[in-house]
């Protein structure tokens, strides 16, 4: 690993990635900023996207041909599918899709188009050091499915086929999109989050409630990822 980039999507969500490091240098591209810094010599670009898959996708793009980094982790927040997750609670994908890509009127898959995969696997090393980082701090996280749509789900109708459809067990609006980019361009991603809703009715008051502690939660557990990494 030379030059990691480190994902979010709104400002809230690397804002406590930021807070960890001086000497920033800041640089405008795209209509977006990028934070350069480094942690014991390992360089490091720090970037949120805004909200959705285009930004997600254009950002990833840039931090991988124009930064030049090559190993991406994204850190954020998302709604639970899996009953079992609460607020606050933990989860890094194992794979992701796109819940909201359809194509069914010619007998595709959900998630499917020609050429590409319903579902995109990110990097079992990464994930294998985030487990290590997770039993050494005594933190519960969960492995799992993440679905990635261009819409706030606040639903139980949405939520249900989501689940019924990718067996999802959280959905935000960013991942499926970065793990194409990045399984396109061959660089190992990892991407995390933290419970902040439950993507039902109350999803919008519990989000604007929970997005800040939640976005805490998973940042602070990616910095000890990334620390672990560059040992
Ligand atoms: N990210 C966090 N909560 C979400 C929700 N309910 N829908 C989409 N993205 C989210």
């Amino acid at each position: 690993m030379n030059k990691l980039a480190i994902m979010g999507a709104m400002q809230e969500e690397i804002e406590p990635l930021l807070e960890n490091f001086e000497n920033i240098k800041v640089t405008e591209y795209a209509k977006n900023k990028y934070y350069e810094v480094s942690l014991d010599g390992l360089d490091i670009v720090i970037a949120h996207s805004k909200i959705g898959k285009v930004f997600a996708s254009l950002t990833a793009t840039t931090m991988i041909e124009k930064f030049g980094c090559d190993t991406l982790l994204f850190s954020g927040v998302a709604g639970a599918v899996n009953s079992e997750l609460k607020i606050g609670d933990l989860i890094i994908a194992d794979k992701l899709c796109q819940h909201d890509l359809d194509i069914t009127a010619f007998g595709h898959p959900h998630g499917y188009v020609p050429g590409g995969d319903v579902f995109v696997e990110t990097s079992k090393e990464l994930r294998e050091v985030a487990k290590e980082v997770a039993s050494e701090n005594s933190l519960k996280v969960i492995e799992g499915t993440i679905a990635t749509g261009d819409q706030f789900v606040h639903s139980t109708q949405r939520k249900d086929f989501i689940l019924n459809t990718f067996k999802a067990d959280a959905l935000e609006m960013e991942g499926a999109s970065v793990a194409v980019v990045c399984d396109s361009l061959n660089i190992p991603f990892f991407i995390l989050r933290a419970i902040s809703d439950s993507a039902d009715m109350e999803a919008n008051f519990d989000f604007d409630e929970f997005l800040k502690s939640s976005a805490k939660i998973s940042a602070d557990y990616l910095i000890q990822i990334v620390k672990k990494l560059n040992k």
